[in-house]
């Protein structure tokens, strides 16, 4: 709900928890008040005002009133120039080379819907939004600040549109989309870093003075850090304690900035990377930024996860597959790599479909001459010695062993042995008369450009209406590098970054609305685009290249704090692993891999006859427990970031009729008391029956009892023989 009194020029944003209060100061600036647990009603006008503080100027309007500054003013959007010196979202260079834009309250619209940006992901579905104009004092630039109400999740998507109505053209050196200000400083950071095949793990921070920078400068979201941070209370835990999530919808360069200032107060700002972005903007046009979801939750960690997995389920996925079954699929990548032809492929859908399996996808090396990774990205025609007879064939065939049929792209790459690049040397990214930055022997495609995108659409799209695909995996192996554009003057080469991600959406957008049954997954080297953005487009993304189960463990723990199960793509994949070279359980792996959009990454015609009753067990629990593990709610029940020597998590139906425990042991030690876990989301007053894997029951116990005295997880001696050593269990719970 929002609301406006007229008199106390107050805006009050309510959510089924929280209240997000804004004001229109005495200067006419927009102040932010309070983004956290409900107010009754109430407003916090003048009560938290900083007062005067010696060089802290005043601005113009104040005239030498002192008790008042912008640098001590929270902002809803802050800007640099006119006396704040925090962190801004807005740096504008103007016509005469002015940078101080004095943004005053102007006007506000309530919508009864949720605005789309423009070539932009965004949030959708039920909602009211607030528009709030502000306009420069002196220039008449405007800056649209759109908050949209998601109440059942606590969450507000925010994002700024700069409009040039200054009547000469001005450039834009930040334009970020969100400001949260705090009047207080007793806070943590938690942010999620990574590398290649190790990506979102766990870093917990206090916020001290100055600022800490998580960004990326890569062309991409990156595996080295995610869009994603969390502000909470120093003592803030699963169960308890204030915590603001600002996830960002977006897949390019962005920055979020956590500042601690001198007055003992928390700014965090998040937004496209000021850091190479430059953007000219003529008089009459606008710049809309993307948009970022802010979750609040005061009952802590656990609940905000909570939040953002709904939100991001139900408002932010689209197309028929956001909701639908997704289908288990074998992954021929590490099965065969680069190394297999159409025989071999349908071999291994034979086998898969005798198991329960539903897919195949053919990774990598389907195409032109590749034959390894030196050659021939951008070539997307069928390989015929590989593929003879072409994908209509192979899909008929698969097919008719009761499979789908999915397929590998990497659409924004190119190769220099390649056809594409032999005809167009010149639509990689590169800077006319100089060398080029070389990363897994490819180049990178200039998706800002309308006829490289055409290109590449017209030879996607004759493929995949060539046979009956019903899954794409969409993956980008190297980071952004001599980024430069022939479609832009050399003052305008700093627009390139944003536009290269617009480019990406825009035939994403095409290709997806030309074939919306088909089921697009997206990948970025594993997890290296594992961001809210992609996710509007892809209701799945491969979340790490490490398959091995006990490194997932963390992965998936990590990434579990802002995206939802159904977004994580994981599979059982060959031991000894091919990343770590570990041997785990095939029981451990499926376990694991089960917390996902499950799937099979190995050669099913290698397995022992054992294995390949687990494969069929696997599914068929997969299939049992699919709603519950896509729809119910997850928590985590052990800190991975205190301990790492054992895992648990639980998936609890929303209306707490069915759960299932997951435990996973990452090390073995003598010795060794497990811990208590306390379950979660249970009817305290019912009685449950707790079954173990092998279908045993273990005993009947109240809901209140799982919750709060808690059970003590099995020891890893309790696996069956051999399987001590990385032990799984996984455990049932039926309310009776
Ligand atoms: C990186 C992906 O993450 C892998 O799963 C696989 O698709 C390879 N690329 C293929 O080159």
């Amino acid at each position: 709900m929002i609301r406006y009194d007229e008199k106390s020029r107050v805006f009050t944003l309510e959510t089924a928890h929280a209240a997000y209060q804004m004001s229109v100061d005495r200067y006419g600036y927009l102040k932010h008040q309070h983004f956290g647990d409900k107010l009754g009603g109430g407003c916090c006008e003048g009560l938290l005002d900083a007062g005067f503080m010696s060089f802290s100027p005043a601005p113009d309007v104040a005239g030498r009133d002192y008790t008042y500054s912008l640098d001590l003013t929270a902002q809803e959007y802050s800007v640099s120039g006119a006396g704040d010196y925090r962190s801004p979202c807005l740096a504008v260079n103007f016509a005469d080379g002015g940078r101080n834009p004095d943004l005053a309250y102007a006007s506000y619209r309530i919508l009864d819907e949720k605005p789309a940006l423009e070539g932009l992901p965004a949030l959708h579905g039920e909602c009211e939004t607030l528009e709030i104009t502000l306009r420069d004092r002196w220039t008449n630039l405007e800056v649209v600040l759109l908050y949209s109400v998601f109440a059942e999740y606590d969450a507000i998507a925010r994002s700024a549109k700069i409009v040039n109505r200054t009547g000469a053209p001005i450039t834009l050196d930040a334009a970020l989309s969100v400001c949260l200000d705090m009047q207080e400083n007793d806070f943590d950071l938690i942010h999620f870093w990574g590398r290649h095949a190790m990506e979102r793990l766990v870093e917990r921070t206090p916020v001290a003075h100055g600022k800490i920078c998580i960004d990326s400068v890569r062309g991409a979201s990156s595996h080295q850090h995610n869009p994603f941070v969390i502000l909470c209370d120093r003592t803030a835990t699963e169960d308890a304690g204030r915590c603001w999530g600002v996830s960002f919808l977006y897949s390019g360069n962005f920055a979020a900035c956590c500042e601690g200032d001198q007055a003992g107060c928390c700014r965090v700002t998040m937004g496209i990377n000021p850091t190479g972005f430059h953007w000219l903007l003529e008089d009459g046009e606008s710049f809309q930024t993307p948009e970022a979801a802010l979750v609040y939750s005061g009952e802590g960690l656990g609940a905000l996860s909570r939040r953002y997995h709904k939100l991001y389920r139900r408002n932010l996925c689209r197309g028929e597959w956001a909701r639908k079954q997704r289908p288990v699929l074998i992954n021929n990548w590490e099965a065969t790599y680069f190394d297999f032809d159409d025989d071999k492929l349908v071999s291994i859908a034979k086998t898969a479909s005798e198991l329960g399996v539903e897919m195949l996808v053919v990774d990598d090396g389907w195409f032109g001459n590749r034959f390894d990774d030196n050659r021939a990205l951008g070539d997307w025609i069928v390989n015929t010695e590989k593929v003879r007879g072409g994908m209509k064939s192979l899909c008929d065939r698969v097919n008719a062993l009761g499979m789908k049929l999915g397929l590998w792209f990497e659409p924004e790459m190119i190769s220099e042995d390649s056809d594409l690049y032999r005809a167009h040397p010149d639509w990689c990214l590169h800077v006319p008369g100089r060398g080029v930055c070389r990363g897994r022997n490819q180049l990178v495609l200039d998706m800002s450009r309308k006829e490289v995108r055409d290109a590449v659409h017209d030879m996607m799209y004759e493929v995949l209406s060539s046979a009956n695909f019903a899954y794409v995996k969409w993956d980008m192996n190297r980071h952004l590098t001599d980024v430069w554009t022939a479609s832009l003057p050399a003052d305008r080469q700093g627009e390139l970054y944003h536009r290269f991600i617009l480019g990406v959406y825009e035939l994403l957008e095409r290709l997806e609305s030309e074939f919306p049954h088909i089921l697009f997954e997206g990948c970025s080297g594993g997890g290296g685009r594992f961001d809210a953005g992609m996710l509007y487009y892809h209701p799945q993304i491969w979340c790490s290249d490490d398959t091995d189960a006990v490194e997932r463990l963390e992965i998936q723990y990590g990434t579990s704090f802002g995206y939802p199960v159904s977004a994580v793509g994981s599979h059982v994949s060959a031991c000894p692993n091919h990343q770590t070279g570990r041997t785990t359980p095939f029981h451990t792996r499926g376990v694991v891999a089960m917390s996902g959009t499950f799937g099979y990454e190995l050669d099913l015609t290698k397995l022992t006859d054992r294995e390949k009753e687990q494969v069929k067990e696997q599914v068929k629990q997969y299939h049992k427990l699919y709603s519950l593990i896509n729809d119910g709610d997850y928590y985590r029940l052990l800190d991975m970031t205190r301990q790492q020597e054992v895992s648990a998590w639980e998936f609890a139906a929303e209306d707490g009729a069915r759960a299932v425990l997951n435990v996973v042991y990452a090390h073995v030690r003598t010795n060794y008391i497990p811990p208590v876990l306390h379950l979660r989301g249970l009817t305290p007053d019912a009685s449950y029956r707790v079954t173990d894997d092998s279908g045993n029951e273990v005993g009947t116990w109240t809901g209140a009892v799982l919750m709060h005295a808690g059970m003590r997880a099995p020891r890893p001696s309790d696996a069956p023989a051999g399987e001590s050593d990385y032990a799984a269990f996984q455990f049932e719970l039926e309310r009776l």
